[in-house]
């Protein structure tokens, strides 16, 4: 029966079988070391050369670092040995699957090489620990959905006509005609809305064909979608999302708190709520009079403002997130919902989260006509459009949500360099494989 290295401290002087691989090799004179691995640590194993068992000393000798090993031995107590204060005394080793020497890459190799051989880098805890850590905030997320009475569906990501806007989105051959893969489930969420599931939530692919070589951008990530019914405003979604960022925050500082500021040096911490919150006119006038964007032409954040709107906050408000409100029509999709008081701007928001924008949401606007002049208004053509906008024809009720990406969102919590390495295998422009 395996003993995973975490509870080798409970059978000390058992026999017992440890299963991973072999992290390091010291073949001494007189002894000889494998330092091994498996999910949960690292144990140090040892054998006398010279001993009854001739074969288990060749076998060690024979070793290659990142082979599948099995370890029988008497676990022993000795203070001196860094992991754990204990080590395995060998009985046998078993190779079950032999590495190949030398490894292609290792801690070292530029981050391009490592993806290439992604396999081999996840196997280092520190990347492991990013999966574990994924799905603590996925398990997080479905439990403040469940909570508050949302339905989790699965949309379609072929689609007959492209969606949102057109641009950005990746062509595929489907059976002599024209298929797009979906860059977001945006309407489809609505749809749900308009079938009468009042609370919406989806966790799923989202392509787009943005041929961008940034350290934030890929081609195919993990959406975390959500979409809320009989909203009184925009407000509300936001609201949701501080509720449902708080409670994942907790669950990971709870889970893996210790282990991200071991791997990642990032101390976790609960932000206050509610997140300060800023219209686009004020994150503008306010980075303008510190010294962004002094032609005063801009009315949309490029990634530099981002950075400078969250140093601001955090420095005035102490906050590591800021939600940018109100952003203009010509920035916007035509779907978003405009205020009464004032039809330049779009009752929208992004979620900047210390610099990096992890989120967009809005409420939409849901009366039909009023949707269709927007749509004209933007020039959309909307024979396209005829499926969605027959799902406000029958009474769809005020609804709003957000889009959050889940490997941005990793990539700031662990403070990643790139959103490369929030994801376990990514796709970019000049990446297809493995
Ligand atoms: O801001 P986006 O494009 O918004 C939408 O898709 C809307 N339909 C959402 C809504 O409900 N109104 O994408 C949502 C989020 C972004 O905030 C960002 O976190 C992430 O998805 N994202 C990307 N992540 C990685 N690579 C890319 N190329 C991304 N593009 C967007
Ligand atoms: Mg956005």
């Amino acid at each position: 029966m395996r003993t995973l290295v975490r509870d080798l401290r409970g059978k000390l002087d058992e026999t017992v079988v440890v299963y991973g691989w072999v992290n390091t090799l010291r073949l001494q004179r007189v002894m000889q070391f494998a330092i091994v691995r498996d999910p949960t640590g690292m144990v140090q194993v040892v054998n006398r050369r010279g001993g009854e068992d001739a074969r288990l000393e060749q076998t060690l000798d024979d070793l290659t670092v990142e082979s599948a090993v099995a370890v029988t031995g008497r676990v022993v107590d000795n203070p001196i040995v860094k992991l754990g204060g204990l080590e395995i005394v060998a009985e046998s080793v078993e190779v079950l699957a032999r590495a190949d020497v030398p490894l292609p890459v290792d801690a070292n190799t530029n981050l391009e090489q490592r993806l290439d051989w992604r396999f081999l880098d996840v196997r280092r805890s520190a990347q492991r620990l990013t999966f574990d850590v994924q799905t603590t905030v996925e398990r997080a997320m479905r439990a403040v959905a469940d909570a508050e009475g949302f339905t989790e569906m699965h949309t379609p990501k072929l689609m007959g006509t492209a969606s949102e806007s057109g641009a950005e989105v990746f062509r595929v051959d489907y059976f002599g005609r024209r298929a797009f893969l979906a860059q977001s489930p945006q309407f489809y969420k609505q749809m749900a809305i308009a079938a009468g599931i009042e609370r919406v939530f989806e966790i799923g692919p989202v392509f787009r064909a943005e041929p961008s070589f940034t350290s934030r951008h890929a081609t195919e990530f993990t959406g975390v979608d959500v979409e809320m019914a009989w909203i009184s405003g925009v407000e509300d979604v936001m609201a949701f999302e501080e509720r449902l960022l708080v409670h994942v925050l907790e669950e990971v500082k709870a889970r893996h708190g210790a282990a991200i500021a071991e791997h990642f040096g990032v101390d976790v911490t609960i932000p206050a709520v509610p997140f300060p919150r800023v219209t686009m006119a004020e994150a503008i006038s306010r980075l303008r009079s510190a010294g962004w964007n002094p032609e005063g032409d801009r009315v949309d954040l490029d990634p530099e403002g981002e950075r400078r709107l969250s140093a601001l906050v955090a420095e005035q408000a102490g906050h590591d997130f800021v939600f940018v409100t109100r952003f203009p029509v010509g920035v916007r999709p035509f779907y978003h919902l405009r205020p009464d008081d004032d039809p330049t701007v779009t009752e929208s928001y992004d979620l900047l989260w210390k610099g990096i924008e992890i989120t967009t949401g809005a409420q939409r606007e849901h009366r039909y006509d009023v949707l269709c002049k927007q749509a004209v208004e933007k020039a959309m053509d909307v024979t396209p459009l005829t499926d969605y906008l027959n799902c406000f024809r029958f009474g769809t009720p005020p609804h709003g949500g957000f889009g959050l990406g889940l490997n941005r969102l990793l990539m700031v919590l662990l403070g990643l360099s790139s959103i490369r390495e929030a994801m376990f295998l990514f796709r970019g422009p000049g990446r297809l494989t493995p």
